[in-house]
């Protein structure tokens, strides 16, 4: 056995996005907490976030609308139980979250500005501009620095969890000098989400599902991971992958979605038009573009009044103008992209994983509030809701908990890997996961895709290189082969899991 370095904290949480951070600060200030990035602090989905995060704070809302809106856009396939709880504790923990500093829009008279996104019945999406999520992790990570029993740790990255028995006793990580091992009391995954396996995303180039990958390889239980959200309206651009969102609160504020011959489709496909749930827009879209045979549709907020585009969407408009596109006169060229993923490490209300002493939280968990299709905004919101649970729950257990000390194995010949090997393993992935589980999937697609993920992870079993690349590698190729699995054994199609015989069905539906 060989002597690694250990260092011990009550706490351990993995992931400094809206969940992490909100999870350390709701943790009682005499236990040591430890909180990972594996970049920068803000380097992470919650700092992207433009549309804002639901609650009913207006007078004509309520919590059952908000818990209807939920399970519709859901598809129904929602746990019931989860959905009431993150309608009922939303305006508590939003309140907390004001409270520790996040400034939401305002109207002159002091009251919180409330916009509409697709799937709500009501107007309550709280935002700060069309930079929400900027202005949170603002102001949680302000907080969390300022306390003296939060020690926030950056660039640093988790490679697998400690686990002996069904008990996580902590987590391997490495940073640019070593690889040691964090022991913890408690654990919390709030590594974000996927994007990254996938060559069209909306999502941070952290979003390569490490901990998905981790407790996936730890024996915890992942579920629902076939349903992957699509964002209707991504920024189309010819010659870059990387693709900038256009918020769903742009329709919310009055945009129409209009085709190459400039007509207005949403009408034709549902009653909610242009602020349907995304499942039905996205598909709605990708309809349009096969039936165009054209790459992208078109948002139109043309008709609003210039000032009032450029002071509520500020970045949006800054965006397209840098690609000579202005909003208040020009169509927006958009398309759908991989945004979401409903499915992940398998939670109970608490947060706790079928593994003791390992929580998760936020994109990377899963409780079935959002079903099989997330509503808009309901996804900061969970990471409050659960985060603030989580850290309840270990507030009440920690004390009976004694830090255990894990015994590292040795490690074994690995075969080497080059990096350039490991670059084209990624592009490989990403193109099979764009080609055969986008929006529409087939069987035989599915099943060509499942053939070659497990080629590659053949490839790569046994493989190693102390490298962040590699493991983020690794944890790609795992996350693409869940979802793939995942899909293949749900035959028939459910909110964002559409499954056709062959893309001409779709296109005469
Ligand atoms: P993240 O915020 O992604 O944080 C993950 C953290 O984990 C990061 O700090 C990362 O460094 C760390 N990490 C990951 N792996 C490792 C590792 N191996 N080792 C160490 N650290 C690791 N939702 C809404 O509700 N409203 C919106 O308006 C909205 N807009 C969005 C706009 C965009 C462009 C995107 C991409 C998403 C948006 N979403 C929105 C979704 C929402 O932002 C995310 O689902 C949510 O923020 C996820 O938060 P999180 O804390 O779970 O993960
Ligand atoms: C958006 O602003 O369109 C994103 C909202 C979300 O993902 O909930």
């Amino acid at each position: 056995l060989n002597s690694i370095r250990k260092e011990y904290c009550d706490v351990l949480i993995i992931g400094t996005g809206i969940a992490g951070l909100y999870t350390s600060l709701n943790i009682d200030s005499n236990y040591k907490v430890v909180v990972l990035s594996k970049d920068k602090i803000s380097e992470n989905n919650s700092n992207l976030a433009q549309g804002g995060i639901a609650a009913c704070f207006s007078e004509d809302d309520d919590i059952n609308l908000h818990f209807e809106d939920t399970i519709k856009a859901g598809n129904y396939y929602n746990d019931k139980k989860a959905v009431k709880i993150l309608v009922q504790e939303a305006s508590e923990n939003i309140k907390k979250l004001i409270k520790i500093g996040t400034n939401f829009d305002k109207d002159k008279d002091g009251n919180i500005r409330v916009t509409k996104e697709g799937g709500h019945s009501k107007r309550r999406i709280l935002h700060s501009k069309d930079e929400t999520g900027k202005e949170i992790i603002r102001a949680l990570s302000e907080e969390a620095l300022k306390r003296e029993n939060i020690n926030i740790i950056e660039n640093i990255f988790a490679i697998d969890l400690l686990t002996v028995d069904d008990k996580c006793l902590g987590v391997l990580v490495k940073n640019e000098e070593e690889i040691y091992a964090i022991l913890s009391k408690a654990t919390v995954l709030a590594t974000g989400g996927i994007g990254q396996v996938y060559d069209n995303t909306t999502n941070s180039i952290i979003a390569t599902g490490d901990g998905i990958a981790m407790a996936y390889r730890a024996g915890v239980e992942i579920v629902d991971m076939e349903f992957v959200q699509f964002h209707p309206t991504a920024l189309y651009n010819e010659s870059d992958s990387k693709r900038f969102l256009i918020s769903e609160a742009v329709r919310g504020e009055g945009a129409v979605l209009r085709n190459s011959k400039r007509e207005a489709f949403m009408e034709k496909y549902h009653e909610l038009k242009d602020l349907a749930p995304r499942d039905i827009v996205a598909k709605s879209i990708f309809n349009e573009m096969l039936k165009e045979d054209k790459p992208c549709v078109y948002l139109d907020i043309t008709h609003k009044n210039e000032d009032f585009i450029k002071s509520r969407f500020p970045n949006i408009y800054k965006m397209c103008l840098s690609r000579n596109i202005d909003m208040t006169k020009d169509y927006i060229p958009v398309c759908p992209v991989q945004h979401y993923i409903m499915g992940g490490v398998k939670i109970d209300y608490f947060g706790r994983t079928n593994i003791q002493r390992l929580y998760a939280c936020g994109e990377t968990s899963c409780v079935r509030v959002h079903g099989a299709n997330r509503l808009a905004s309901n996804s900061l919101l969970e990471g409050l809701v659960f985060g603030n649970r989580i850290a309840n729950d270990i507030n009440k257990i920690i004390e009976r908990i004694e830090i255990e000390n894990y015994l590292i194995e040795n490690e074994e010949n690995y075969k080497r890997i080059d990096k350039k090997q490991i670059q084209e393993i990624k592009v490989k992935v990403k193109k099979i996961m764009g080609r055969y589980a986008f929006i529409l999937r087939s069987k035989e697609g599915l099943n060509k895709a499942l053939n070659m993920i497990e080629e590659i992870l053949n490839k790569l079993d046994g493989c190693k290189e102390d490298s962040k690349e590699f493991y983020e590698c690794f944890n790609i190729a795992t996350v693409a082969y869940l979802i793939v699995k995942a899909a293949l054994n749900r035959e028939k199609s459910l909110g964002s899991h559409i499954i056709v015989d062959s893309l001409e069905e779709f296109k005469d539906a």
